[in-house]
């Protein structure tokens, strides 16, 4: 009862308010990061069984050292954790990025998951997760740092929201899942990340002067927007999970018990290990007890000391006691098991290059001042084919925002004149810029540790010469002062860009999220669209952006014909542009978030970016439920293009039907027990387990697990003695708990996928000229007079057709879960289906979220055609 009643307080009441961990700053009344432990173990899912008894023999045979040694990295620049060679477990290579291998030569540069986004397209979406584990697995790597889907892409000003995949939980878990799906039939550990509320870049970090900002949301929107893609990721079977930089309700989430242990652990049945990000990591004792199982890259937030808070620490922790050995014992078991679960013990190559040099050789400890030299780059070619992916996402994601009198395609014969530097690679070359934090030619990927190399950058303009050999080019992002009247036939095709990245650098002003740039083109883009159209009557715009962009002062331009967003394409930013420009293929990319005509269409709270406070910032999500779409169609806001808006060259019919699958109880079945989970000596181990090998050869700054003989002894005296020292946070427990109701498996209650409609939908292409392919999105209405506010619509399935020629059709089907029809209820701490009893859900299905023509509805069975959308 009284773990009922902690869970019930979670996020609800203020009444725990003083049982944090570490002294906190205040947050505004009702958001609460309740305490909970102890760590759930990890083991119970029967598909983790047999990777969790081979962990728990490996496990058993590691000494305290050896333990504490693979739960940390050994230091920023010296790449990887540490291992336990002895018995055969390796350091384990982590990598970035979520659009490919970072820092690595001979590699693809894939379109950026807003990109693949746009795609609405499961099998490309899969494929290109499938290419990405095989580059990851061909250059040695253990884990993929990726996908991201915190951010979600709550503030259109957001400078992480690119590295994922479109303002919608469902867009951004199904992408997820896939992504994770491919990645890790390659033998990779996925990284699903940042758990959670990173959704501004500014501030989100701590440091000795300031605590990082605190996300305040609330239990219900915490579960159903989210932690929604989080929990589709764990159903998955994602490997790893990273905690975010930020704090959620005032508590850091690398030392969040509630969100790690609570919810992650618990209620999302997570069987894979948590890290942290990259200088995160701010406590020793405490972040073991909240759940954390690995600190990356192992320094204290300040890196370069040699100090950590783990490694000799968490040593030192074990032999006093403040951390009972069980922790460490789940934390590495959970790292061990994931690294059986996914097959690296057989034949996993090991890393074959170097992020740091170029040069076949190079300082085999980075970090330190005098380290010995050797080969650290063996140049191994990963991209096999992986372009012909890379492109057809690009191309696939191309949205049609605008294309008036169906100007668009182009043919071959018109007289073409390209403006924007954009158009072109960067001069200096496209890796000119380190980590891309510059935005100079193409833009085909934001800044930071989210981005690769490109191996090359096929750009529009050398794309659109193979087609067009006399096109002009006017390499420039100012309007030409003399400039020839053009004749009225001559098409203007204008680039403009906009950029944003990681906190860790500034571009133009914009310190990783746009607060300077905010939604305008970059470099005057939009006067440069204005000054193009005084003179042609015929200007088509090809966007290259992070995310939505203020259109306003040209769209409704009559000259304007045609708008593309090609969003950021990777390294295939040429062809694919061209075979949507000329025709060859018809645009069937959509938008994964609306556009508004003004940026205050948003309340405060999402369009503006949080600013300095003194102590803690506060970033309170007020809106609740209601981001992107669901904010516009509550308060009838008209966007000017709506989320899920794309046009095509082609026309499509929809003709749908609806079948009723599993009947739906209130809440899910009861779950079933947890099974068992490894068991291990509870003894603390003896002092000698950590003390310095005889005669080792310290390298400076690596991190080491080992202590003084004095020190581990010291300790060892206190744990044995029993005296319990450490000031254990309030409700902490070593208790293991059944799990909440609203688990029993990897993502929660497996009732919560049982499908309740299937919903086919015949597409008919019914143009007569242009192939083309067809997104079908299903929105969710709620029933009327359910005691739950809902948004008017939710995304809850999409699927694309194939290339559909005139007249031809193809059935594509989409589905609704328990959990689609469900809502999270903050009482009952549980998925309840407030239309139980036949209640009428209606199922819109159409290819925009304002383009919703036919309905299901869920009480006859019925569809109908041409109806009025909701929105
Ligand atoms: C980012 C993570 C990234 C990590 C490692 C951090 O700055 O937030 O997304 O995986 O660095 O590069």
């Amino acid at each position: 009862m009284a773990y009922r009643s902690l869970v019930l307080g979670a996020f609800a009441s203020t009444s725990l308010a003083a049982s944090v961990v570490t002294p906190r700053d205040p947050v505004p009344p009702g958001f609460v990061a309740a305490p909970y432990y102890p760590a759930p173990h990890g083991g119970w899912v029967a598909s983790w069984e047999e990777a969790y008894s081979k962990a728990e023999a490996l496990v058993s045979q590691m000494t305290l050292a050896e333990k504490t040694n693979i739960t940390s990295g050994i230091g920023i620049f010296m790449g990887n954790t540490g291992s336990a060679e002895r018995l055969g477990f390796p350091r384990m290579c982590l990598q970035d990025s979520a659009l490919g291998v970072s820092s690595a030569d001979n590699v693809t540069a894939f379109p950026a998951g807003i990109t693949t986004g746009a795609t609405f397209d499961k099998k490309l979406i899969y494929a290109r997760g499938v290419a990405i584990g095989e580059e990851h697995r061909g250059k040695g790597t253990n884990v993929y740092l990726g996908p991201s889907v915190g951010p979600l892409g709550r503030k259109p000003l957001g400078g992480r929201n690119w590295e994922g995949f479109g303002s919608d939980p469902v867009l951004q878990a199904k992408a997820a899942a896939l992504t994770i799906k491919g990645v890790q039939e390659q033998g990779i550990i996925a990284t699903i990340k940042h758990l959670i509320g990173n959704e501004q870049e500014m501030y989100r970090m701590y440091n000795p002067f300031q605590p990082g900002y605190s996300a305040n949301i609330d239990d219900r929107t915490l579960h159903e927007l989210y932690l929604w893609p989080f929990a589709e990721s764990v159903h998955a079977g994602v490997g790893s999970a990273m905690t975010a930089y930020n704090a959620v309700n005032g508590s850091a989430c690398s030392q969040h018990s509630y969100l790690i242990n609570g919810i992650l652990k618990d209620e999302l049945g997570f069987q894979g290990f948590v890290m942290s990000d990259w200088l995160s990591h701010i406590s020793g004792v405490d972040s073991a007890l909240a759940g954390l199982d690995m600190n990356m890259p192992g320094d204290t937030n300040i890196p370069l000391f040699g100090f950590s808070n783990w490694h000799y620490e968490l040593s030192r922790s074990v032999l006093n006691g403040s951390v009972p050995l069980d922790r460490l014992n789940d934390m590495v078991t959970r790292i061990v098991a994931t690294w059986y679960k996914f097959g690296q013990d057989r034949d996993h190559p090991r890393p074959n290059f170097s992020s740091n040099t170029r040069d076949r050789d190079g300082l085999l400890y980075p970090a330190a001042l005098f380290s010995p030299k050797g080969q650290v780059n063996w140049f191994v070619n990963v991209q096999a084919d992986h372009y012909l992916i890379a492109r057809e996402v690009a191309q696939d994601a191309i949205t049609l925002l605008k294309n008036n009198g169906s100007f668009l395609p182009l043919t071959t014969s018109q007289s073409l004149h390209v403006f924007g530097t954009a158009a072109q690679v960067n001069p200096d070359g496209p890796n000119a810029c380190m980590n891309r934090a510059c935005n100079k030619g193409t833009l085909g990927m934001g800044w930071g540790s989210g981005v690769a190399d490109y191996p090359y950058l096929d750009d529009p303009i050398s794309a659109i010469r193979k087609r067009v050999p006399d096109v002009k080019f006017f390499n420039t992002d100012g309007f030409p002062w003399f400039h020839p009247t053009p004749s009225p036939d001559d098409v203007a095709i204008v680039f403009i860009t906009s950029d944003a990245g990681e906190n860790s650098f500034t571009v133009e002003g914009n310190n990783g999220d746009r607060n300077s740039a905010k939604l305008a083109a970059w470099h005057n883009g939009d006067e440069l669209v204005r000054k193009t159209a005084e003179k042609y009557n015929n200007v088509i715009v090809v966007a290259q952006t992070v995310g939505p962009l203020d259109l306003e002062s040209w769209i409704d331009n009559p000259r304007v014909k045609g708008v593309l967003f090609q969003h950021l394409p990777g390294q295939e930013a040429g062809e694919s542009l061209a075979n949507i420009l000329f025709g060859d293929v018809s645009p069937s990319g959509h938008l994964p978030y609306s556009i508004t005509k003004r940026a205050n269409d948003f309340p405060d709270s999402i369009a503006n970016l949080r600013g300095f406070a003194f102590g803690q910032v506060q970033d309170t999500y007020s809106e609740g439920l209601y981001i992107d779409y669901r904010w516009l169609n509550k308060e009838k806001i008209r966007p000017r293009f709506a989320f899920g808006h794309g046009l095509s060259y082609t026309n499509f019919s929809f003709d749908a039907t609806i079948e009723s699958v599993t009947p739906l109880s209130l809440v899910p079945p009861a779950r079933a027990p947890k099974g068992s989970t490894p068991v291990y000596s509870t003894e603390i181990p003896p002092a000698s387990e950590a003390y310095w090998p005889e005669g080792f050869n310290r390298i400076w700054r690596y991190l080491y697990s080992w202590l003084n003989k004095n020190d581990a002894d010291n300790a060892y005296a206190v744990g044995i003695a029993g005296v319990k020292k450490y000031n254990y946070p309030a409700g902490y427990s070593t208790a293991q708990k059944p799990g909440p109701a609203a688990g029993g498996g990897e993502g929660g209650n497996p009732a919560l996928w049982d499908i309740a409609f299937r919903v086919p939908v015949t597409v008919k292409n019914t143009g007569d000229t242009f192939s083309g392919r067809a997104s079908v999105q299903a929105y969710v209405q709620y029933p009327e007079g359910i005691p739950y506010d809902t948004p008017v619509v939710q995304l809850r399935d999409f699927e694309k057709t194939r290339v559909l020629a005139p007249g031809e059709e193809e059935t594509v089907t989409v589905e609704l879960t328990r959990k689609d029809l469900s809502v999270w209820d903050t009482e009952l701490q549980n998925w309840v289906v407030p239309g139980v009893g036949g209640k009428r859900y209606t199922v819109w299905i159409g290819e925009a979220s304002d383009r919703l023509f036919t309905a299901c509805y869920t009480d006859t069975g019925v569809c109908e055609g041409g109806r009025v959308p909701p929105v």
